[in-house]
């Protein structure tokens, strides 16, 4: 074993951080928090992680589940493809693996919303193997320690067999998670703590001063912006029209309010309300709604209408839901948003 892993296993050891799934070995629970901490933070995950298992706490449960009330418990976390994903493979390993996940990688790695990191980080974190478990803060810290200058994304392909052969046979569950403490807690991505640090004396990046600009990202683009129209349809006992997103794509499987296309360009309200399921007697509400999605910023206007009941009755395939049910409804956080300003006071 290297020196340097042998030390930050020792640091892991007592500066580690307590987290709710390091008390377990139970690879549904671990399955589970990784499956959330994929782009979600720490603190964040916590109360989602206890609330899931608390409601579903063995797979069996998860995988009897309704989706909706999965995604309903999901709901915060972003990223909604991943609850399906979740939801999927907890009824994958129920019915084919009668409830136990495989200890192997490649298995792992088949199965839906296990990708490359995540496979590694269940074969070592719940399955003791020696897998070689690589995230966006184990990149930065890598590329610290190596001191290594290639920009990325190219790095992450050529860190990989450096990577490889660090990780260590015993304990690499834990190694991988040292790494992501460090990366956490010292190793942070603009000003490290290196007088913190346990592999100070091993840092190439440390010795040459480079830390703090590793890894080298290549500049970065703008986000655009898109802006679009949603509707907000009330029918004549204060219920509020929601449709079922399609599966595949942007808040794929989600409820939302109907909404008109997102544009490159801010739309009149003219051109809104082109777009409007039924011809009502639209109001502008006041205010927008920003929301920002991986790839872009979204600004959306708000529309009211009011609804007869002959006018309820072209609409289908959506379904009507008073507000104070909306809790129990899979929106996602964009149309949360959107709710908020249509019931301001
Ligand atoms: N991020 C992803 N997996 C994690 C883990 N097991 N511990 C801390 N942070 C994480």
């Amino acid at each position: 074993m290297h020196h340097a892993v042998q030390t930050l296993l020792d640091w892991y050891d007592c500066q580690g951080r307590d987290l709710p799934w390091r008390q377990t070995r139970d690879p549904y629970k671990i399955w589970l928090s990784e499956m959330m901490l994929q782009q979600t933070t720490v603190p964040v995950v916590i109360p989602y992680y206890q609330a899931f298992l608390e409601r579903w706490p063995k797979i069996g449960d998860l995988a009897a589940a309704a989706l909706d009330d999965v995604l309903a418990v999901w709901q915060g976390l972003g990223y909604y493809a991943r609850a399906h994903h979740l939801h999927r493979c907890a009824g994958i390993i129920q019915k084919d693996y009668g409830g136990m996940f495989p200890a192997d990688q490649q298995a792992l790695r088949a199965l839906p919303g296990i990708g490359d990191y995540t496979a590694a980080a269940l074969a070592a974190i719940a399955f003791n193997q020696p897998a070689t478990v690589i995230d966006g803060n184990i990149i930065r810290v890598l590329a610290r320690w190596w001191g290594l200058r290639e920009p990325l994304p190219g790095l992450k392909k050529h860190l990989k067999p450096l990577a490889g052969d660090l990780t260590p046979r015993e304990r690499p569950g834990d190694y991988a998670q040292a790494l992501m403490d460090l990366g956490a807690m010292v190793c942070k991505p603009r000003t490290p703590l290196c007088a913190q640090c346990p592999i100070q004396g091993f840092c190439r990046g440390y010795q040459n001063g480079h830390a703090p600009s590793l890894p080298i990202r290549p500049p970065r683009r703008q986000k655009p912006r898109r802006f679009g129209a949603a509707f907000w349809i009330a029918d004549s006992q204060g219920r509020i029209y929601l449709y079922r997103r399609p599966t595949k794509g942007l808040l794929g499987g989600m409820m939302a309010f109907p909404s008109s296309s997102w544009e490159a360009t801010p739309l009149s309200p003219r051109q809104a309300l082109s777009q409007a399921l039924l011809p009502l007697d639209w109001t502008p509400i006041k205010g927008h709604v920003r929301h920002s999605f991986t790839h872009f910023h979204l600004e959306l206007s708000v529309f009211r209408g009011a609804c007869s009941a002959a006018q309820a009755d072209a609409l289908n395939g959506g379904r009507w839901v008073h507000p104070r049910h909306f809790a129990a409804q899979p929106l996602p956080t964009l149309m949360r948003k959107v709710a908020a300003l249509a019931l301001k006071p």
